[in-house]
C-alpha cells in the first residue's frame, strides 16, 4: 500500500480590493446577482457572475422549485446563460456568492453538482476557471482551477 497525498491551494484575501480588478467586477456582480434569486423555499439567495475569454461579464441565480430537485443552482444558471449566448467563449472566471437573513461571513463554495458542471466547461474549452467564493462578508478565497475543489474528478475519457 502506498498513500497518495492531494494538495489544494487556496488564496484567502481580506477585502475586495486586494482583488485583481477583474476577479473584483464579477465579485460584485455576483452579490448583485443574489437579488434576482428565487429561493422561496431555502431562503438562501446565491449569485454567480462569470468572465469569459472574450471579454464579456454574465450573471446568474438560484432558481428554485416546489418541486425541489427541480431547482437550479446559480452556478450552473450562469453557465447555461454563458454556453446558449457564447458558446464559442471559455469561461475563465466565476466568482459565487450568497445572501441570507442571518449574514453567512464565511465563503460559500459551489456544490457537488456545480463543482462537476464547471469541471466538465474546464474540459470542454481546455481552460482553467478561476473560482472566487465569498459569504456576504468577509474573506475571499480564490482557487485557480475547479479541479482545487475536485480532486480524482470524473473524466468523460472513462466512458465508451
Ligand atoms: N445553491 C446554489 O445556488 N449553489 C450552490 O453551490 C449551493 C446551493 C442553492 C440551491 C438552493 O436553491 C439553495 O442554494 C439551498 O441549497
Amino acid at each position: 500500500m502506498k498513500k497518495l497525498t492531494l494538495k489544494t491551494t487556496v488564496q484567502v484575501y481580506h477585502n475586495i480590493d486586494e482583488l485583481d480588478p477583474v476577479d473584483q467586477k464579477i465579485l460584485t456582480m455576483a452579490h448583485k446577482a443574489t437579488k434576482d434569486a428565487w429561493a422561496p423555499y431555502s431562503r438562501f439567495a446565491v449569485g454567480a457572475a462569470l468572465r469569459l475569454a472574450n471579454g464579456k461579464c454574465l450573471h446568474g441565480s438560484n432558481q428554485e422549485n416546489a418541486a425541489y430537485p427541480t431547482g437550479l443552482c446559480a452556478e450552473r444558471t450562469a453557465l447555461s446563460v454563458a454556453a446558449s449566448r457564447y458558446p464559442k467563449s471559455p469561461v475563465v472566471a466565476m466568482a459565487v456568492t450568497v445572501k441570507t437573513k442571518d449574514i453567512i461571513n464565511r465563503p460559500v463554495s459551489p456544490c457537488g453538482s456545480c463543482r462537476q458542471a464547471i469541471f466538465e466547461v474546464e474540459q470542454r474549452y481546455g481552460e482553467n476557471i478561476r473560482i472566487i467564493m465569498q459569504g456576504q462578508t468577509g474573506d475571499i478565497y480564490v482557487c485557480n482551477s475547479i479541479k482545487d475543489l475536485l480532486p480524482l474528478s470524473f473524466t468523460a475519457d472513462l466512458l465508451p
